[in-house]
């Protein structure tokens, strides 16, 4: 079953606009996990505009379902992903500036500076996984680069879907088998939300985790965190499209 890995980055991000510590996101990733997700994901990003380096230290401390820290791999962030030690870290080739991560990588390019990297986490027992587009070479081209695991980029089946939902996630389904093939795990984010969900992970029921916040959190204005984690988790469970 695909596990709801809740990317709690929003929530910082109101805390910041404060300076205080209001909502307090490490009683925000308790509340979350104890509502029944199965997953917190952070992304902290060089300007620590949402997540700081000091939440994912905290975050380490409470949370008990799998913990995933997200980003580019900069010597900083390696760093701290090396002393925390997460279950998982996803790598993300974002420029320090990106509003959001906007691409994959290209891991036949950069098969030389991510294989190093890939390997320094594996050897901590951490699992990698790599953001990447639906392409079914950059599937490959991960697994040589050592990758446990892909995360496929979602942002073009979420902007395509309420068009053309069978085109939109054709390339989703053709990367997603080629992984199946090679024996490399499969996870999904980006602009996942309530109404296209259940069909991604009916049409690919391989995804292992998928990783959401924005719209989850957005859809909490109205129905409450503990609501949208059922509700999210139901997309799951049901797998109906
Ligand atoms: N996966 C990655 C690599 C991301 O950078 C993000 C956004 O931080 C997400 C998943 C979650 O995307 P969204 O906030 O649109 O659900």
């Amino acid at each position: 079953m695909t596990k709801l890995s809740v990317n709690i980055n929003k929530i910082a991000t109101i805390r910041n606009a404060r300076g205080g510590n209001t909502p307090n996101v490490v009683q925000a990733a308790i509340d979350i996990e104890n509502f029944g997700a199965e997953g917190i994901t952070v992304h902290p990003r060089p300007d620590q505009r949402h997540i700081t380096f000091r939440d994912a230290y905290d975050l380490k401390k409470v949370v008990k379902t799998e913990y995933n820290i997200e980003g580019y791999p900069s010597d900083d962030f390696i760093e701290m992903v090396l002393n925390i030690k997460p279950h998982q870290v996803t790598l993300v080739p974002d420029k320090p500036d990106a509003i959001t991560s906007n691409a994959g990588w290209d891991c036949i390019k950069e098969r030389v500076h991510l294989t190093p990297i890939i390997k320094q986490f594996k050897e901590q027992n951490i699992r990698v996984s790599v953001f990447l587009d639906p392409e079914v070479s950059q599937v490959e081209a991960a697994l040589a680069c050592g990758a446990d695991r892909i995360e496929l980029y979602t942002e073009a089946y979420a902007s395509g879907f309420s068009h053309d939902k069978i085109a939109a996630i054709a390339p989703y389904k053709a990367t997603a088998q080629r992984a199946t093939e090679l024996g490399i795990g499969l996870n999904a984010g980006h602009d996942l939300n309530l109404e296209n969900l259940a069909y991604f992970v009916h049409e690919i029921p391989e995804i292992l985790e998928v990783s959401i916040g924005h719209a989850l959190i957005s859809d909490a204005l109205y129905y409450g965190l503990n609501n949208v984690v059922q509700m999210y988790k139901s997309k799951l469970t049901k797998h109906s499209s």
